[in-house]
């Protein structure tokens, strides 16, 4: 479905109100939308009723409480069902496969075990998640909805991007690696399951990166934990060189203090150009990790190879990326934060606003759980 005028699967004609979402990047508790599906969580949680405004908030909490809720919202789209005996002693899983047209991989619900739940610096934790065989396939930048506790508590799921992915020779994912910063209610109870337990994820849901061909300069722009996608995006640039020439990839890295430049060390190991910034300056330059970016862009011989952005951090940061790749004229590659409810495209909590010159207005929304979260910064308004 393309960004303009698209409408809500269950009320044609829906369109979100003006000023919803305007704003670009992670915008923690600043969309009015984030309210409505939080409020409409409690209220289904602990009151059973239904929360007075506005309607969707309810219709997204129910969308998502369960496999058969999710069945039923497909059901309103071209989809197809099947049930897969999941193996290695996995539990039998009903999934659903989405047919929408423009998605990378087809979306599963499945039940993954926990192989390991390590620390990974302050409040941050890397989980690894075993995927039954050849369910999943994934393109990096997309991302997976988590159901963080076996109960209701939370009960809408929250949405990671993918950290790390080891795929079969087929393409098929054998365990996924996540970032989980904890924050508040959901991603403390994702953080405490044990090694072995079981979680439910839905997934891979949303459009990823979409790298140019070789020869380019990849230019990475991380703040915080806004660097899960980055480990695999880079991996992926440099499996699909193998036996050419190495690809041109530099990360620059940003956080507050050198403890959450979280898994520096993995992203050493991959060989790639890394300059970190710190707020602090207690590793790197002090200051903002977009003070970086000029002088990195300044180093490429002009003409000489195309250069791609690509941006996963704070809004601040976002804004800065967005200005920058302006006046540089330069593409850059934004992968956006939204508070999210169903994460499949049908209760419009996450929408954003976007550039869209084929609208009347030259404006339209698009949902970022659905139309991004990777999104062209040409389409953003810094
Ligand atoms: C596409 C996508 C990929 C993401 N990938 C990762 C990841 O790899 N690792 C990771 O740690 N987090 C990631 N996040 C953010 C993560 O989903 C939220 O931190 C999580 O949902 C918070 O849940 P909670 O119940 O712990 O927090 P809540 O109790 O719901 O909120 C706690 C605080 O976090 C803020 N917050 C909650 N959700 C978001 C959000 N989506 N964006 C910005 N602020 C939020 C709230 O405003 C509040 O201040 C991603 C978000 C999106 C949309
Ligand atoms: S989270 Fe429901 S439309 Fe995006």
């Amino acid at each position: 479905m393309s960004a303009a005028g698209w409408t809500c699967r269950r009320q044609p004609g829906w369109r979100p109100p003006r000023g919803r979402a305007g704003r670009t990047g992670r915008g923690r508790g600043r969309a009015s939308c984030s309210t409505s599906v939080k409020a409409g969580e409690k209220d289904l949680q602990h009151t059973g009723r239904r929360p007075p405004t506005p309607d969707f908030s309810a219709r997204t909490a129910r969308a998502v409480s369960g496999a058969e809720d999710i069945r039923r919202l497909l059901d309103t789209g071209n989809v197809k069902r099947e049930r897969i005996a999941a193996t290695r002693g996995m539990q039998e899983t009903t999934v659903a496969e989405s047919a929408a047209p423009g998605m990378m991989g087809a979306m599963r619900q499945f039940q993954g075990r926990i192989v390991f739940n390590e620390p990974c610096g302050p409040k941050c934790r890397k989980i690894r998640v075993e995927v039954p065989e050849r369910l999943v396939r994934y393109e990096p930048g997309q991302f997976f909805h988590i159901r963080c506790a076996a109960g209701t508590d939370p009960l809408l799921r929250r949405p990671f991007s993918v950290y790390a992915v080891k795929t079969d020779a087929g393409g098929w994912v054998q365990h996924l690696d996540f970032l989980v910063l904890v924050v508040g209610h959901g991603t403390r109870v994702l953080a405490a399951h044990a090694a072995g337990g079981m979680l439910d994820l839905l997934g891979p849901l949303g459009k990823g990166f979409r790298p140019p061909p070789e020869p380019a300069r990849h230019v990475m722009i991380a703040g915080g934990v806004g660097i899960a996608p980055f480990y695999d995006l880079a991996e992926h640039l440099l499996a699909r060189a193998a036996g050419g020439p190495a690809p041109d990839i530099t990360l620059l890295f940003g956080s507050r203090t050198k403890d959450e430049l979280y898994a520096l060390d993995a992203l050493q190991r991959l060989g790639i150009g890394i300059r970190v910034a710190t707020d602090d300056g207690s590793a790197g330059h002090r200051g903002f990790v977009t003070d970086l970016l000029g002088p990195a862009l300044d180093e490429a011989a002009p003409g000489a190879m195309a250069i791609q952005l690509y941006a996963c951090g704070p809004e601040p940061m976002l804004d800065a990326v967005i200005r920058i790749a302006r006046e540089r004229q330069v593409p850059a590659q934004l992968s956006l934060d939204r508070r999210m409810g169903c994460g499949l495209g049908a209760c419009g909590a996450c929408v954003c606003k976007v550039s869209a010159p084929a609208s009347p207005d030259g404006w339209d929304y698009i949902r970022i759980c659905r139309e991004g979260p990777v999104v062209d910064a040409a389409r953003l308004a810094p």
